[in-house]
């Protein structure tokens, strides 16, 4: 066999040989120099990183600033999740329905054994076997990656259950998800090595839902790249969740203490730029209220047998946006990344440090930016790329729950939606029952910012936050949160919320005038709520909402709560901007359903019958308050 002279080294073959022949069939294709089987160990971490350092892809950070801390550059052509790259290659098209890139399987595995060929030339070629969620828990799922990318292999080791103990629990005959991944640069004899691997012409990040594959070509960064993530444990686990009962979602999870010490747990989904992270390591003004992390992205969730939905988080690590974030945004963020992170595409001090744009008021007065070229701030252009991250492990936040890694999971009591609204969106909004707040996910929206896309306050619906990771026909996973509002009582099932903190004085969305004005106006309009820490304000009334405690009101477009009921001691705001935050805008919302049923007609006979009966009810509503 082809593999005879391939040397095979570290921890060796597993027990498993479905996993030993196709390790040995992707060597074959993809011809590296040699394999390497992942042990996990911290020994095998700090070889590997060591190794990225003499190579020229990482570099050390000042030791004394951020112990055993990392910078990593990469290409510019090659800096976040490639979405029109990204196939969901299931039998047909229609199984993988209008919001994905589709590819027959056939052909999609045709052109890419073509590109996988040889592709690992001159490289080390890493088995990464990996558990998504604590080893032995009934909610987890275990992976194998084979990657040449020595920085995935770390970033691996951070962000999910890496090494021998997860062969040990595949054993001889388990499940688990396929991942081929190659950054597309095979070597040639004496080719120099480049410090960030990539290929600038071809990207494809497959998905093969029947047979939880998952082929990436040509991009080794983040989502595109460290496939427990956003492929594994959103795209296939989606898939999974549908066929086996369950729900795989894009959710912070979070543990609200109240001043009594009673606990209630959320999960969250908000589509990117809404400050999930934030959220997730809030820390609350209100005294007396705590907020422990559990997870910060990714939410699998499956009903145990007292019938209440128990939630993982199925990663180990946080991969965070590091723009923006700051001692006041979010300061369990900044003391989680001080010691042990890597930091990639981040700006460097001259002493040995990382900066990014929002992490101090004052900017560093010199720098090399993150295409390292010495920067100013009169430099143009931003010294940290605006998708620069952090990776670290969840362990480290101060504020990580105890039990963040209970194999059962923990019970959710509320699940939050949100976006980013100028206007028409309250505060908060509690859906009158799971079909209704099935119905509130399905209509997420959010307004893009200006940097985004060039078009201010364009209105982009993100059902579920998922738009991008959904694993199959948007219609039918909407059906699928129906179903999963019926295997229990409705008594048990998470009470479903709706939030907004980007409520402005001046709904500019709303606007005809010229682009350009529009952008002046929104960058002048204020926003009415504070947000940050006084969000734990609106997680009180959500928490004494789950026991019935607080007041609601009943509106066309769901439960509110008044001006009295929600807690706003010691904050200074005039009661009027309460009443603006919290008003229902009958006219505004009765425009928005037409775009409601447009969003939904996208999805023609695979929209389930429920959300049709719930736009056509909450018309009626809105026209019996006119
Ligand atoms: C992420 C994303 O990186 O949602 O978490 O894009
Ligand atoms: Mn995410």
């Amino acid at each position: 066999m082809a593999t005879t002279t391939i040397e095979v080294e570290a921890a060796g073959k597993s027990r498993h040989n479905k996993l030993d022949r196709w390790v040995e069939e992707v060597a074959q294709m993809c011809k590296p120099d040699s394999i390497h089987w992942c042990d996990g160990s911290s020994q095998e971490q700090q070889s590997i990183l060591q190794l990225l350092v003499l190579t020229g892809t990482a570099i050390p950070l000042d030791q004394a600033k951020r112990p055993n801390s990392y910078l990593v550059r990469s290409d510019p052509a090659d800096v976040a999740r490639v979405e029109d790259q990204t196939f969901i290659c299931s039998k047909t098209k229609e199984q993988a329905g209008p919001t994905n890139n589709w590819e027959d399987p056939a052909k999609m595995k045709q052109k890419l054994a073509g590109l996988f060929t040889g592709s690992m030339a001159g490289r080390t070629m890493y088995v990464v076997p990996y558990s998504m969620g604590p080893i032995g828990s009934p909610i987890s799922k275990i992976g194998v990656e084979v990657t040449d990318s020595p920085y995935v292999v770390v970033s691996m080791h951070i962000m999910s259950r890496v090494g021998s103990h997860v062969l040990d629990v595949l054993g001889a005959d388990g499940e688990f998800v396929r991942g081929l991944h190659s950054v597309g640069a095979p070597l040639v004899p004496n080719q120099p090595n480049k410090p960030w691997n990539c290929n600038a012409e071809h990207k494809y990040i497959c998905h093969f839902p029947e047979t939880r594959e998952i082929w990436s070509y040509g991009s080794g960064y983040g989502g595109n790249a460290l496939l427990g993530k956003k492929c594994h444990a959103l795209r296939i686990a989606s898939v999974q969740a549908r066929d086996e009962g369950w729900m795989a979602e894009h959710m912070l999870i979070l543990k609200l203490i109240s001043p009594s010490g009673q606990v209630k747990y959320m999960t969250g989904a908000f589509p990117s730029a809404c400050g999930k992270t934030n959220l997730s390591m809030l820390i609350p003004t209100l005294p007396g209220w705590k907020v422990e992390t559990i997870g910060d992205d990714i939410a699998w969730m499956k009903f145990g047998a007292d019938g209440r939905l128990y939630a993982i988080n199925p990663e180990f690590g946080f991969f965070g946006v590091a723009p923006g974030t700051s001692m006041k945004s979010n300061a369990n963020a900044m003391l989680t990344v001080s010691r042990n992170a890597v930091f990639t595409n981040c700006a460097m001090t001259l002493d040995g440090d990382v900066w990014w744009e929002g992490m101090t008021k004052q900017k560093p007065s010199k720098l090399i930016d993150w295409l390292r070229r010495p920067w100013t701030p009169d430099s143009e252009g931003k010294a940290a790329h605006p998708n620069s991250r952090f990776t670290v492990a969840a362990s480290q936040c101060p504020v990580i729950a105890p039990e963040w890694e209970d194999p059962k999971g923990v019970p959710i009591d509320a699940i939050l939606f949100g976006g980013r609204r100028a206007g028409i969106v309250p505060l908060v909004t509690e859906a009158f029952n799971w079909r209704h707040g099935t119905f509130l996910g399905a209509t997420v929206s959010s307004e893009t910012t200006v940097a985004a896309t060039g078009k201010v306050g364009q209105l982009r619906r993100d059902p579920m936050a998922m738009l991008p990771f959904c694993g199959y026909h948007m219609g039918d996973y909407f059906a699928h949160w129906l179903k999963m509002g019926t295997v229990t009582s409705a008594s048990k099932l998470p009470k479903i919320f709706y939030v907004n903190w980007f409520r402005k004085e001046k709904d500019t969305s709303k606007d005809s005038n010229k682009n350009k004005d529009k952008e002046k106006d929104l960058a002048q309009a204020k926003f009415l709520w504070p947000g940050y820490g006084e969000n734990s304000r609106v997680l009180k009334w959500i928490f004494e909402r789950c026991d019935g405690k607080v007041h609601a009101k009943d509106t066309p477009i769901g439960r509110i709560p008044e001006v009295a009921d929600l807690d706003t001691s010691g904050l200074d705001l005039p009661a009027a901007k309460v009443e603006a935050l919290l008003n229902v805008d009958i006219e505004g919302w009765l425009a928005e359903v037409p775009s409601i049923k447009e969003h939904f007609a996208q999805f023609g006979t695979h929209l389930p019958e429920g959300l049709n009966a719930e736009v056509k009810e909450l018309e009626q509503r809105l026209r019996a308050a006119k």
